[in-house]
């Protein structure tokens, strides 16, 4: 299959490809050129009733069908992604910018939470519990939540969402798609790819709209909807959470991080700085789990700083689909403005510029990887989450004063840090008041690993043998019975 034919125009509710209602569309735009790419249905909160409708018809079936029938179906989807690996990666950088190795990478990421929980399917175990009396006997079974919406962002266009599809799908659930309005091809090309898979009509559906609240509303508050998993912002996930707790849906939020990264004076500065850069770099600093603060010890500072600095001024600036690119384009103007306002403020309050801190010629939406020292937690910036390529160093003398500064934010998401010493490694990870710590590593994700924060970063967790949890019920039965 050719790029061309999973690049998709309409959308896909209950087994059809659909225009919106109104006939309105929405564009996509190429962040690297600003380029129009395809356009997209513009749909409203009729398309939203109609799918959530669909998707409750097909749960009714659904959930009926053996754990080994869904996940053979998985199996073909995640083989399909695969196969079109290319393609989905081709499509990801040019709605969203990333560079191709990364746009690569996120979709064997992402199909590999289909094969996982099409594996997991077949292991989602109820109990047998031994009774409290002799005349009976208790058992639980874990069932299909029901009907679920999966409200996904634009930073990871394939990967959010076959994190909450997959074990959605795996345990019997039906779900309806919203993926961000500035990247909804792929989410388009997934269906596609699901359709050819075999899964049936209706299992899953995909909604897309330039109007994230309407459409939303309506995923967040119907009735028949069981469970709203969202990655986003964290004031939405709060609106989000609000908006759900009138019917009592279960939820999954991966909201925002302020994720410290501590290089501590017994690291090896080598791996701490090789860690930094892809924890803070990847994805031009936009990811939820980006280092937001780098916290190095004073003994070693200026050895690190000096290898940090060098590593950021090799860092190739350009078009996700140009060989050797290892920082895109940001998502839209809204998010350059962001970033050059943070560092404006920053170097107003004392920071350092030492560099960076422009709109790269690359183009319109290209930053440059930029570098702020003498950075303090007093600073606005220190409470930001950036989303954008800018480290913000900061110095340290204590392992006690650099685990209370790097807890004292709403966050918990990812924490990371670098040391050789095993007593230290085992006092600060369980010190730090975050759902995922990185200890020598810069990336932490991986489809075999609970990802989820604490705190105002969200509650639930997405992949593991934790991931389907989220999407069953456990029904506890009680059997009298004669003996
Ligand atoms: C995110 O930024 O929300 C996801 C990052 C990841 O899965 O690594």
């Amino acid at each position: 299959m050719h790029l061309s034919d999973l690049t998709l125009s309409k959308a896909y509710i209950d087994g059809q490809w659909i225009q919106a209602d109104s006939g309105k569309t929405a564009i996509v735009v190429n962040p690297a050129s600003g380029e129009q790419v395809a356009t997209v249905p513009d749909m409203g909160q009729a398309e939203a009733e109609r799918a959530v409708i669909a998707a409750d018809v097909a749960f009714k079936s659904w959930k009926k069908t053996t754990a080994k029938h869904r996940a053979t179906l998985m199996k073909k989807w995640f083989d399909l992604m695969v196969q079109h690996a290319d393609q989905l990666a081709t499509l990801l950088t040019t709605e969203q910018g990333k560079p191709y190795k990364e746009a690569f990478g996120e979709v064997m990421y992402g199909a590999s939470f289909i094969e996982w929980f099409a594996e997991e399917a077949k292991r989602a175990y109820g109990d047998q519990i031994p009774s409290a009396s002799p005349s009976t006997r208790f058992l639980t079974l874990k069932q299909p939540v029901g009907v679920v919406t999966a409200i996904t962002p634009w930073n990871f266009p394939v990967a959010m969402i076959t994190r909450k599809a997959g074990p959605a799908l795996a345990a019997g659930c039906t779900v309806v798609i919203k993926p961000g309005e500035d990247t909804p091809l792929c989410a388009l090309a997934m269906a596609k790819l699901a359709e050819m898979a075999g899964i049936p009509a209706g299992v899953i559906n995909v909604i897309t709209t330039s109007k994230p609240a309407e459409v939303g509303e309506v995923l967040c508050t119907h009735p028949l909807v069981r469970k709203v998993s969202f990655t986003g912002s964290t004031p939405v996930g709060k609106h989000i959470l609000r908006q759900a707790a009138d019917t009592v849906k279960k939820v999954s939020m991966e909201l925002g991080g302020n994720a410290p990264f501590i290089v501590f004076d017994d690291a090896d500065i080598d791996k701490a700085v090789q860690g930094a850069m892809i924890s803070k770099y990847r994805n031009a600093g936009q990811t939820c789990v980006c280092t937001n603060r780098l916290y190095v010890h004073n003994d070693v500072y200026d050895q690190f700083i000096e290898k940090y600095v060098a590593a950021v001024k090799a860092l190739k600036v350009a078009p996700g689909l140009e060989e050797g690119s290892e920082i895109g384009p940001l998502i839209n103007q809204k998010a350059i403005d962001k970033v050059q306002s943070l560092i404006t403020v920053a170097v107003d309050q004392g920071a350092k510029l030492i560099e960076g801190g422009q709109q790269s010629a690359q183009g319109d939406l290209f930053f440059q990887p930029t570098i702020l020292t003498e950075v303090t937690d007093k600073m606005d910036i220190a409470h930001q989450e950036l989303f954008g390529p800018v480290t913000t160093v900061f110095r340290f003398e204590s392992e006690d004063d650099v685990i209370e500064r790097a807890n004292d934010t709403p966050y918990g998401l990812a924490a990371y840090f670098y040391s050789q010493n095993l007593s230290r490694v085992w006092r600060v990870s369980e010190a730090l008041e975050y759902g995922i710590v990185g200890i020598n590593e810069g990336i932490i994700s991986t489809e075999v690993a609970p990802f989820g924060g604490v705190k105002e970063s969200g509650c639930g967790r997405e992949g593991s043998k934790y991931g389907i949890e989220d999407y069953m019920e456990i029904k506890y039965l009680c059997m009298g019975i004669d003996v």
